[in-house]
């Protein structure tokens, strides 16, 4: 278990560096790898997209005090914005107060689609494709033997009857395929391929579009925490002021859209930052997570915000969670893969339940924030250190200069360039 006690943020870049060494069982390579220039060379780089010219390097930081599931993970975290670790790091303190954060996944089940049109009645031709159920799942499976080895394949057949103004009635084919640690996009793919032109047999229609479907709500990641009410008060606010704002502010959230953008774009703060340090599909996710959100034809919250009998604070957090542990980048850039390493994640699935704690611990910060003091306070410090270092300052310069334009309540660039002239 790493030691929780040392405060992160009092240390030297050099000695976070080493307090991983000690703590998180990577080797010094893998150590290298996540925390040197950008985790990935670019020749590395050149063999993952076309036309690389180089890397481009983003901030990774390691938020603290998770506990998911009783075990304590640290969190890698890629992200530009000031705070989020930070806060991440803090809510997930406050939530050890209930022990932590409770997580589950779902199967890890994707839904592919097949586009079928041009048939002379679709109702029927749907009936007839789900007559051939059991054969086309087999196909389906057959398709890639190691995932079928691993217990993964084809689970489920499902017809749906639409009909737009362009198509007339058409059918959509939905194959349900549980791709065990895998993201899973080339898997359904290659399967919704190799099945298209037996469907078109049983049809006696086009199979049009073949490709997943991101809005994965067979695979889910949920978790949840209790704040206990007397770890939420500080300065001027009661614990019960914290607590009931924090509703209030959620309550808004899930019955008003434009809210809600903001509301979920705080949880994806959380979510993102370790998506995209463990070498996942971040736009996967967030247009899993948008459409989710909007499943009961309204735009709503992702999350809850509530009390428990004794009065505590409960959230909870559930959201299409379509992560792998192979395949993809997971494998190949040297920085997700020991950022993968680093979260002890023995699975899509564990992984899944870590990305959507710290999702949860995100929302919390800033709904705790927002329902008190305000966001621009905490984010100020923070932009003052980005602000000083665009007027010029030198590393030994940042701090001080920081907190003279706090003091100053002045966090402009103007200002931070006359001070540094005046030193
Ligand atoms: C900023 O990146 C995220 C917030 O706007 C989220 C929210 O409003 O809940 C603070």
């Amino acid at each position: 278990m790493p030691d929780q006690t040392v405060k992160f943020y009092n240390l030297s870049l050099d000695e976070r560096r080493a307090w991983l060494a000690e703590n998180s069982g990577l080797s010094p390579a893998e150590i290298e790898s996540l925390g040197g220039s950008a985790g990935l060379t670019p020749e590395q780089a050149d063999h993952m997209i076309e036309n690389v010219i180089g890397v481009f390097g983003l901030p990774l930081g390691i938020a603290r005090y998770f506990r998911v599931n009783g075990r304590d993970v640290l969190v890698p975290m890629v992200i530009e914005e000031p705070s989020v670790v930070a806060s991440a790091s803090f809510m997930a303190k406050l939530a050890l107060t209930g022990g932590g954060f409770f997580a589950t996944t779902s199967a890890p089940e994707m839904i592919g689609q097949m586009q079928i049109l041009d048939l002379a009645d679709a109702p029927s031709a749907r009936l007839m494709l789900l007559e051939k159920r059991e054969e086309l799942l087999a196909a389906a499976t057959a398709v890639d033997p190691v995932l079928s080895r691993l217990g993964g394949g084809a689970r489920d057949l499902q017809v749906r009857l639409l009909e737009h103004p362009a198509l007339g009635k058409y059918l959509v084919l939905h194959l349900i395929y549980d791709v065990r640690d895998a993201m899973g996009a080339n898997a359904v793919n290659t399967a919704l391929e190799r099945l298209a032109p037996r469907v078109e047999e049983i049809s006696g229609g086009r199979v049009h579009l073949k490709i997943l479907s991101n809005l994965a709500e067979r695979r889910l990641a949920r978790s949840r925490c209790t704040i206990r009410l007397d770890a939420l008060g500080f300065e001027n606010f009661s614990p019960e002021q914290v607590r009931d704002g924090i509703i209030a502010a959620w309550a808004f959230a899930d019955s008003d859209p434009y809210r809600a953008a903001t509301h979920n774009k705080g949880i994806m703060n959380g979510v993102d930052a370790v998506v995209i340090a463990t070498g996942n599909d971040w736009r996967a996710i967030e247009a899993g997570a948008h459409a989710y959100a909007a499943r009961n034809g309204h735009y709503a919250s992702l999350s809850t915000w509530g009390t428990d009998r004794e009065g505590n604070l409960v959230g909870t957090l559930e959201m299409p969670m379509a992560v792998g542990t192979v395949g993809g980048a997971t494998r190949v850039h040297p920085g997700a893969k020991a950022a993968l390493k680093l979260t002890g994640a023995q699975s899509a699935g564990e992984l899944a339940e870590i990305i959507v704690s710290a999702g949860l611990a995100q929302n919390l910060a800033a709904l705790r924030a927002l329902a008190t003091e305000g966001i621009q306070r905490g984010h100020m410090g923070l932009h003052a250190r980005q602000v000083a270092i665009a007027a010029g300052a030198g590393p030994e310069q940042v701090e001080k200069l920081a907190a003279q334009l706090v003091a100053e309540k002045t966090v402009r660039i103007d200002r931070a360039q006359e001070i540094l002239k005046s030193w």
